[in-house]
């Protein structure tokens, strides 16, 4: 199973975006986390599918995952997809149809996730394996970065991983990841892994993705 970790660029320094973006993936990200809040379906308000865009044309290449918090859903797909995110997940209960929003974000070339909050049950997700790449579990209640890790997310963490079973679905989970717990949400299944102020705030970008991936090896 590859270990894949991905900075929320949500806790970068916004004044330079770009640079920012460009420093954690040469320092060993594998993703970009790209956090999209529209302030009514959290409490936030953050970025759009033109700050997408302008990552692209300043020559970001690498896998942008896309984490809409948005209600609703389905028009941020199109253009988030036409911005060039690669994955799209979205919160199921922030959309009238779900099955009709994943098969909004494959038609348009992107792969799909979807996310399942603290307070949410696994079986959110369970009807749509078939159909997603990704599953996002929130480990803090959606909206802001800097929060603590909810321990209490581990044992779902681990009904999703046999939920899941041999299909090529990633878990992803999503809030206060730091290496002092990332090994434990390992172990409980995830194998993908967002870290936003782990990574931006403590200034040496390679030392902190380091300290992440061996905390998992
Ligand atoms: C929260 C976002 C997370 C968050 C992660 O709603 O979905 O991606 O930015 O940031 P940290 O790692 O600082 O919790
Ligand atoms: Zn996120």
């Amino acid at each position: 199973m590859n270990k894949i970790i991905a900075p929320s660029i949500l806790s970068a320094n916004f004044a330079k975006l770009g640079d920012e973006v460009r420093s954690v993936l040469d320092a060993g990200a594998d993703w970009i986390h790209f956090d999209v809040m529209d302030n009514h379906y959290v409490p936030n308000l953050t970025i759009g599918p033109m700050v997408c865009k302008s990552l692209r044309e300043f020559g970001i290449k690498d896998f942008i995952d896309v984490h809409l918090m948005v209600e609703p859903v389905d028009d941020l797909v199109k253009m988030f997809a036409d911005a060039g995110a690669d994955l799209i997940s979205f919160h199921p209960n922030a959309t009238a149809n779900v099955s009709e929003t994943i098969n909004k974000i494959k038609d348009l070339g992107c792969q799909a996730g979807i996310a399942i909050n603290p307070e949410e049950e696994v079986t959110v997700a369970e009807q749509y394996l078939e159909d997603i790449d990704l599953v996002l579990l929130m480990s803090v209640n959606p909206g802001f970065g800097g929060q603590s890790f909810i321990s209490s997310q581990l044992g779902k963490i681990t009904r999703i991983r046999e939920m899941i079973g041999d299909r090529s679905v990633e878990l992803m989970v999503d809030g206060g990841v730091k290496p002092s717990n990332i090994a434990e949400a390992f172990k409980a299944g995830a194998n993908a892994f967002v870290a936003g102020s782990a990574i931006f705030t403590g200034g040496d970008y390679k030392a902190s993705i380091k300290a992440l991936r061996d905390a998992v090896n």
